[in-house]
C-alpha cells in the first residue's frame, strides 16, 4: 500500500475473526519493529508474541473486552528501562521508543491486511504475572493481530488549524 493510503487505511480494529496469521506476515510485523529507529540506537524493549488458543480466559485478566482475545495473537511491547537513553536533565526516552516500535509493527500489520489496537489501559500487574515478565521489564503496550471483522469508522481528527502553531520567522 501506498504511504498515505496506509496511514489513512488504519483503524483501531475491535471484532477479530480467528483465522490464523500467515507466519512470513509475522516475521514481517516483527522486523519492523526490529527497523524502528530509538534513542542512542538503544533498542531498549523486548515484544512477546502471545497466542490466544486455549487461554483465552486467563489473557482477558490482563484487558478485560471480549475483542482482546479474540484474534489468534496477541502482540506485547516491553519496555527495558536500564537499557533506555536518559538525557542530561533526567528525561527517559523508554516510552517514545517503544510507541515507535509498536507504531512500525502496528503500520506493517495494516500494510499485510491484519487489523491491529493500540492497548494502554490494560492491567499491568495481571500481564506481569501471566507473560511471566521478569524485573526490568515493563510491559508497556498490548495489541491483538489478527484479521478484522469490523469496518472502520469515521476518522475524528483535529484540524491542522489547531495541531499546528508555524512560528514567525
Ligand atoms: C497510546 C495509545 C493507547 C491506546 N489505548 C487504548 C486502549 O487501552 N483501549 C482501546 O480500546 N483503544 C486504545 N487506543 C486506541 C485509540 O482510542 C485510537 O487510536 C483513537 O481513538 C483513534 O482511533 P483510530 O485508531 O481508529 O484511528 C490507544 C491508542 C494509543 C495511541
Amino acid at each position: 500500500m501506498e504511504f498515505t493510503e496506509l496511514i489513512a487505511a488504519r483503524y483501531s480494529v475491535r471484532s477479530y475473526k480467528p483465522d490464523p496469521v500467515e507466519e512470513p506476515k509475522l516475521q514481517n510485523i516483527l522486523e519492523a519493529a526490529r527497523l524502528a529507529p530509538t534513542a542512542a540506537n538503544r533498542q531498549p524493549f523486548q515484544i512477546i508474541v502471545i497466542h490466544t488458543a486455549n487461554r483465552k480466559e486467563e489473557l482477558r485478566r490482563i484487558y478485560n473486552r471480549p475483542w482482546f482475545v479474540e484474534a489468534p495473537l496477541i502482540l506485547c511491547v516491553c519496555a527495558l528501562s536500564s537499557q533506555a537513553w536518559v538525557r542530561q536533565d533526567s528525561r527517559s526516552y523508554l516510552a517514545v521508543d517503544a510507541a515507535i516500535v509498536m507504531d512500525h509493527m502496528i503500520l506493517a500489520a495494516a500494510d499485510a491486511g491484519l487489523g491491529t489496537c493500540w492497548i494502554a489501559n490494560f492491567k499491568a500487574d495481571a500481564a506481569r504475572e501471566i507473560l511471566g515478565l521478569p524485573e526490568g521489564a515493563e510491559p508497556l503496550l498490548f495489541t491483538p493481530l489478527g484479521y478484522a471483522a469490523d469496518l472502520p469508522g469515521v476518522k475524528e481528527r483535529k484540524s491542522l488549524d489547531t495541531l499546528v502553531r508555524y512560528e514567525r520567522w
